[in-house]
């Protein structure tokens, strides 16, 4: 389904906008060739959330081995009753990469009809049928409720997130640790920077621990992993024209001790070429030649506090589970509150 720029539903308190236009189709194809030209080639992890890799997060999700979603559901379930008390009559909960919205359902659970009257939700997500598709069951479950959808790369687009009123950015799935490390920075001091004082910033991270617990989450006993990382050929093939083949690649994830961070990959399993009559170029890959597809950064109680910090936040409350497996960080503007 084909989302217009904007579309509106008074009746039902919906806008949906969508940015990713403004974004031009020549980066796109320009991401795409500087990824594969580099060395190692890589594809950004941006580029594994179609339809098809959208789906698949979701089974990753529920997955036994990955713990992550799975803790972090339990702990925002326990922070929840606090967090919508501080939200204010006329606040926004914006929610960065919302995806299907199952974390954030959480705390529309715990609020009041009242509540959910004035609250307005701002889920930003680059996939505009995910947003379609949750903004409907949203407005279903929790009557009164008022959405604005934002379709956008949040990393690309962030000043277009509306900022007209009190804000409550959430950034959940430990989702900061697919940015690089510079890129994660200087995102959390823009974030930091556009609140206001009252405002506050929810994140969700997931902490370093024993690599195999960490490498058993990324190559699951089902094999979905491997088809969401695989899907991201199939993206590229239908953004840039080219001819990836999945069956010629392997799925690659270990945990990187030096970076504190899962690395994905895919691994060709013979020689070829690929190309593309839209980038009119060649791509010559290597049998055992690694594509990275994503960095999944894990993180230390100390260090992220010292980060968050020179970031410009105050921490609030932090809530860990009983193994430290994962933390959800509740901050708000240093010399605000
Ligand atoms: C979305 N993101 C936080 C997930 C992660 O764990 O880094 C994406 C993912 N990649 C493989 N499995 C899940």
């Amino acid at each position: 389904m084909e989302l217009g720029r904007s579309e509106y539903s008074e009746k039902a308190q919906i806008a949906i906008n969508n940015f990713l236009p403004r974004l031009g189709k020549r980066k796109t194809i320009d991401t795409i060739t500087d990824g594969l030209s580099s060395r190692p080639k890589q594809i950004s992890s941006m580029f594994l959330y179609d339809t098809t890799g959208s789906n698949l997060f979701s089974q990753i999700t529920r997955l036994p081995e990955y713990y992550l979603t799975r803790i972090e559901m339990a702990l925002l379930q326990q922070l929840a009753p606090k967090i919508i008390g501080l939200c204010g009559r006329g606040s926004d909960i914006v929610e960065l990469g919302s995806g299907e919205c199952r974390k954030i359902s959480l705390l529309f659970d715990c609020a009041s009809q009242s509540a959910l009257h004035s609250l307005r939700y701002v889920p930003v997500d680059i996939n505009p049928e995910e947003i379609k598709k949750s903004v409907g069951m949203l407005i279903t479950k929790y009557r009164g409720i008022q959405v604005c959808g934002v379709v956008a790369d949040y990393t690309q687009q962030f000043e277009l997130i509306p900022r007209d009123r009190d804000r409550l950015i959430c950034f959940l799935g430990s989702t900061i640790g697919n940015l690089t490390d510079d890129m994660r920075r200087g995102f959390l001091m823009k974030i930091a920077q556009s609140m206001a004082p009252g405002d506050r910033f929810l994140v969700g991270m997931d902490m370093v621990k024993a690599p195999y617990l960490l490498e058993k989450a990324y190559n699951d006993s089902a094999n979905v992993t491997a088809l969401f990382n695989k899907n991201i050929l199939n993206v590229v093939n239908s953004l840039a024209a080219t001819d990836f083949d999945l069956s010629r690649f392997e799925h690659v994830a270990f945990y990187n001790t030096e970076y504190s961070r899962i690395e994905m990959h895919l691994r060709a399993l013979e020689n070829m070429t690929v190309s593309s009559p839209r980038i009119g170029q060649r791509f010559t890959i290597k049998k055992g030649e690694l594509i990275h597809t994503e960095n999944s950064r894990k993180f230390r109680p100390e260090k992220t506090a010292e980060e968050l910090h020179s970031a410009g936040f105050t921490i609030d409350s932090v809530v860990m589970d009983s193994n430290r497996w994962y933390s959800l960080y509740l901050l708000s503007k240093s010399g605000t509150v």
